[in-house]
């Protein structure tokens, strides 16, 4: 369980707060889709909760424990246990699928295996099970940068689930790609949330996709939630306050 509580976040010298005591809860095995505009403050909110920024006030409780004391090998575990997608795929571009996939192990094995890339056996087996999941078996030995933006994406999907995560974070993954596959990753996502019950949170801007996918629909604007229910009670009004 995820407990967001009356999170605000203010950067340096900004004149307005990007996130304004937000508050809400997510249990696990929930597939939220969070809306908003450019600069309602999504992408802050996932930097919040895996402590890439430092919130200004509130609280972030996964599991009944406060998060933000966080520190060394408590943060390491905690970031272990959630996978990221993003936009931009942040994978490695010259090296191969398989080996992107591996990466998912590196927050888990000690850091001279991670340096030299020594992985075991068992991590290359699940390394191959994962890209199987996502249907990419065959394109292990392939460089990432021969891949097109779906295959992309779901080498990232199979590298988040290496980690085996509780949660996977995603900051606008498919917004970069056709409708069509974004529609692909996205049965994938729900797929993957429903056979794992690895609790979503992810960004999109495209609200079609948040309603066929998402179980929730968190829409933020000006840092605050304007709406958080279910895909089917969201209305045109809604909508506007969102937009
Ligand atoms: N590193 C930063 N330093 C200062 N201000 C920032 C920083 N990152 C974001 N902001 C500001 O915080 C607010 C929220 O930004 P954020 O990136 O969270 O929005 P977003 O909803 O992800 O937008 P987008 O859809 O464009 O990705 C914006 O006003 C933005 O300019
Ligand atoms: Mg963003």
């Amino acid at each position: 369980m995820l407990e967001i509580k009356e999170l605000g976040k203010k950067y340096p010298k900004a004149t307005n707060s990007a996130l304004k005591k937000i508050s809400f809860t997510i249990e696990q095995g929930e597939f939220v889709a969070v809306l908003g505009l450019s600069g309602a403050g999504k992408s802050t909110l996932i930097r919040c909760i895996n402590r890439l920024v430092d919130p200004t006030s509130g609280d972030i409780i996964w599991n009944g424990v406060s998060i933000l004391s966080y520190r060394g090998e408590s943060l390491r575990k905690y970031r272990s246990s959630i996978g990221m997608i993003f936009q931009s795929f942040n994978l490695i571009e010259r090296m191969s699928t398989i080996t992107n996939v591996l990466v998912g192990f590196l927050g888990a094995i000690p850091l001279w295996r991670g340096l030299f890339f020594q992985f075991s056996k068992e991590e290359k087996r699940q390394a191959l099970h994962a890209l199987e999941r996502v249907g990419l078996r065959e394109f292990a030995d392939r460089r990432v940068s021969k891949l097109s933006g779906g295959q992309r994406q779901r080498v990232a999907i199979a590298r988040s689930l290496v980690q085996k995560p509780k949660i996977i974070l995603g900051d606008e993954p498919v917004a970069s790609l056709d409708p069509n596959t974004s529609t692909q990753v996205m049965s994938l996502l729900r797929e993957i949330n429903e056979q794992d019950q690895i609790t979503m949170m992810i960004n999109l801007h495209d609200v079609k996709l948040a309603k066929e996918f998402a179980t929730r629909i968190i829409g933020i604007a000006n840092g605050e939630v304007v709406f958080d229910g279910k895909p089917d009670e969201l209305t045109q009004e809604d909508l506007e306050n969102i937009y």
